[in-house]
């Protein structure tokens, strides 16, 4: 007897999208991660290591072996993000899965580097159990997201594999120790005129496994989320002018003073922020007064303000309502005033298709999920330019990120990269 025509589709279904179970090692879950930390160890639990710098040169090398080790044909591109290549037997578009490896200063032993090592011990272990997939897979170390050395070099590794570094950018781009992003490359044998060969057009799929770095996995009880949009970001840099002058004989009805312009500004885009209510989020988190003296009105402030918002109408309210703010308080009180942006990113929509398709794979490996937006802006923001996306996201303590304090458990971690090897495994085998 012929079964009928939804009798098939629903066997067709089962076939194509059971995943087997898939077990990743935790030691080497924790092996790598605390090797990785290593490089850069900051005190106890903290990592120190932004692009180019020595410890990031240790650390890249100690990917390329890994790298190496798991039998991935192995690169380092342009600007240094390394590619460790499973080549698939149809060929086509390749999956790639990575995430960054470099950190705030200082920062955990997790943020980046967790979905670096992620996508490395996923596609080793599918190798291992497999063999070969039909669609080539890629684990992918990018070399630099955080903009810790070079505020205007965020988001570097994805901006060199999506085409969007200008020409000029690496000789512009300076550190907040005032070298340029051309001799910190050159100084460990990159070279910046090659940036352009860093450009991919043959990415099907991306996914980056991350911490989530904030509360909502460990009050919902799951080890892992998955990510349906990230926040659009900007983050100004601020100067106000004003002029220096004595702290004790200068009467303060005289005074152009930036400080104080500063502080009110400060306080009032962090009350915007509290007053629009969640998911909006404003942070100050860098300040350099000049001069930087107890007995001296400064002459200058200059300050950083990163705002968030992923709805892009109150994206634009909470940087309007800013940007009035910060124009208000200097007329008022005859500051000179001058801000510029070091990034800006829009809010994205992950591929409804990965993000269901990495759902089937939780299921499937008994790991229960959640799907829930990014307030942490990604590399998978850029890959969206020329890719489908999604992001995977494990556990955090307290959701403590950006800091020493950032602790995310090898259990949560390898629940995390197990759901990863199974979405991979859906594309890829
Ligand atoms: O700031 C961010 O969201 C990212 O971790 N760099
Ligand atoms: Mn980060
Ligand atoms: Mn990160």
């Amino acid at each position: 007897m012929r079964p009928n025509a939804a009798f098939v589709l629903q066997i067709k279904e089962t076939t194509v999208t059971t995943t087997p179970r898939i077990t990743v090692d935790p030691a080497i879950v924790e092996q790598y991660l605390m090797t990785m930390a290593q490089f850069g160890a900051h005190g106890e639990t903290g990592v120190w290591r932004t692009v180019y710098d020595p410890q990031w040169v240790a650390a890249a090398n100690q990917y390329v072996a890994w790298c190496q080790d798991a039998g991935l044909e192995t690169r380092r591109d342009a600007v240094g993000n390394i590619w460790g290549k499973l080549t698939g037997s149809e060929g086509g578009k390749s999956i790639v899965s990575g995430s960054h490896i470099d950190t705030q200063r200082p920062g955990g032993r997790y943020d980046g580097i967790l979905g670096a090592l992620g996508a490395l011990i996923a596609i080793r272990t599918l190798k291992e159990q497999f063999g070969q997939p039909k669609r080539t897979l890629e684990a992918l170390a990018f070399c630099e997201e955080e903009g810790s050395r070079f505020p205007g070099a965020a988001f570097w590794g994805s901006r060199a594999i999506t085409g969007a570094i200008a020409p000029d950018d690496p000789a512009q781009t300076r550190s907040y120790a005032d070298e340029t992003v051309v001799d910190a490359m050159q100084a460990i044998g990159l070279d910046p005129s090659r940036i352009l060969e860093a450009k991919r057009d043959d990415i099907d799929a991306f996914i980056e496994l991350h911490i989530e770095q904030g509360p909502i996995l460990e009050q919902a009880g799951l080890s892992v989320g998955v990510v349906e949009g990230i926040t659009g970001i900007r983050h100004y840099v601020v100067q106000l002018t004003g002029d220096a002058n004595h702290a004790g004989a200068f009467p303060m009805d005289l005074r152009r003073d930036p400080m104080a312009g500063a502080a009110e500004i400060i306080s009032g885009v962090i009350s915007t922020a509290h007053r629009m209510g969640r998911p909006a989020v404003t942070t100050c988190g860098r300040m350099t007064v000049d001069p930087n003296g107890p007995a001296i009105v400064p002459r200058q402030v200059t300050f950083t303000v990163d705002a968030r918002h992923p709805d892009p109408a109150q994206r634009r309210l909470l940087y309007s309502r800013h940007e009035a703010l910060i124009a208000e308080v200097a007329a008022r009180r005859n500051l000179d005033v001058s801000w510029y942006l070091t990034h800006d990113l829009q809010p994205i929509i992950c591929d409804p298709g990965i993000v269901s398709l990495i759902e089937d794979a939780a299921r499937e490996q008994g790991v229960p999920c959640m799907t829930m937006t990014s307030g942490a802006v990604h590399d998978t923001q850029r890959m969206s330019e020329i890719s489908r996306v999604a992001m995977i996201f494990v556990q955090s303590k307290d959701g403590r990120s950006h800091t020493p304090d950032e602790f995310s458990s090898i259990a949560h971690c390898t629940a995390g990269i197990e759901v990863l090897a199974a979405a991979l495994y859906k594309l890829a085998y």
